[in-house]
C-alpha cells in the first residue's frame, strides 16, 4: 500500500503544535498518569511517534526521563525548538539500532500506530517490545474505528461517508477541527481483533484495555464523547 505519513509536512507540523489537551484529546491523556502509575515501574520513557513533542513533554511532567522518537523531521523540528533540553531523534523507517534495547520502563505511543499501515505494524511493535527493561510496559493510545464515523469536539468525518464501509487496514479521512490545518488527515483504521492478532504475532500481551468516555462535567463542548469512546489504550506487556 502507498501510504503517505500527513505528518511529515511543515504546515501540518505547524498546526498539529498548536494542540494541547483540550477536547477530544483530554479524553486521549487524562487516565495515563493513573495508567502508569498502576503499570509502569521505573522513569525510563521512549515517546514512539513523539511528533511535536506534546506527549514527550507529558511524560516529563509526569517525572520520566523521556527520548522521542518520529520519523517526520518537521514534526521533530518543532519538538526541538519548543523543548531544547529534550532528547528528540529522528528514526528513519524505524531503525532503533541507535537506542539501547532493554532500556525503557515505559514505550508510549499516542496516536502513532493510526498512521502505520497493518503489514508493518507487528514488526514495530516487536522492536519496540526489545527496548523494554524486563518488566517494561508499552502503552499504545490508539483511535477507535467509531472516531472515523462520527462527530467530535475535536474532529469532524461527516464529509467522508466512505469511512463508514472501510475495513481494518483501510485508508480513512478525518478532519481535526482543533486547529488551522483543515486538510484531512488519512489515518488507517484497525479493528481491536486485529490489534490483538498483532499483538499475538509481537509476542505481546494486551494485559488492560481502557476506552475513555467524558463523564459529561468537563469543560468541553461534548459531541458524542459521552456514550462512544473515541480512543483504544492498550497495556501491553511481553506474552510469557
Ligand atoms: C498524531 S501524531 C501524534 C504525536 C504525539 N504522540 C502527540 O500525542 O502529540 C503521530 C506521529 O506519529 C509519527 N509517525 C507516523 N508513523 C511513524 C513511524 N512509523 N515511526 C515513528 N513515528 C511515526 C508521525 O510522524 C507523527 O508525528
Amino acid at each position: 500500500m502507498d501510504f503517505v505519513n500527513c505528518y511529515a509536512d511543515v504546515n501540518r507540523a505547524g498546526a498539529y503544535s498548536t494542540l494541547e489537551f483540550a477536547n477530544t484529546y483530554y479524553l486521549a491523556y487524562r487516565d495515563l498518569p493513573a495508567i502508569f502509575a498502576e503499570h509502569v515501574t521505573g522513569m525510563r520513557a521512549l515517546d514512539f511517534g513523539c511528533g511535536t513533542g506534546r506527549s514527550s513533554r507529558f511524560l516529563r511532567n509526569l517525572g520520566f526521563h523521556v527520548t522521542g522518537v518520529d520519523v517526520s523531521e518537521d514534526m521533530l523540528r518543532i519538538a526541538r525548538a519548543t523543548d531544547p533540553d529534550g532528547d528528540y531523534r529522528l528514526v528513519p523507517e524505524d531503525n532503533f539500532d541507535q537506542l539501547d534495547a532493554g532500556t525503557f520502563d515505559l514505550a508510549l505511543s499516542a496516536f502513532t500506530f493510526d498512521n502505520i499501515p497493518g503489514p508493518s505494524k507487528a514488526r514495530i511493535f516487536g522492536d519496540l517490545a526489545k527496548l523494554l527493561a524486563p518488566r517494561g510496559t508499552i502503552v499504545s493510545v490508539v483511535s477507535s474505528p467509531e472516531i472515523y464515523t462520527h462527530e467530535w469536539a475535536s474532529f469532524t468525518t461527516k464529509d467522508f461517508p466512505e469511512n463508514a464501509s472501510a475495513r481494518s487496514g483501510d485508508v480513512v479521512r478525518i478532519i481535526v477541527t482543533d486547529h488551522q490545518d483543515r486538510r484531512p488527515v488519512e489515518d488507517i483504521v484497525w479493528t481491536d481483533k486485529s490489534y490483538q492478532a498483532v499483538y499475538r504475532e509481537a509476542h505481546l500481551r494486551a494485559v488492560q484495555v481502557f476506552k475513555p468516555l467524558a463523564k459529561g462535567d468537563e469543560p468541553y463542548s461534548w459531541v458524542n464523547e459521552t456514550t462512544i469512546p473515541p480512543w483504544v489504550i492498550y497495556v501491553l506487556r511481553r506474552a510469557p
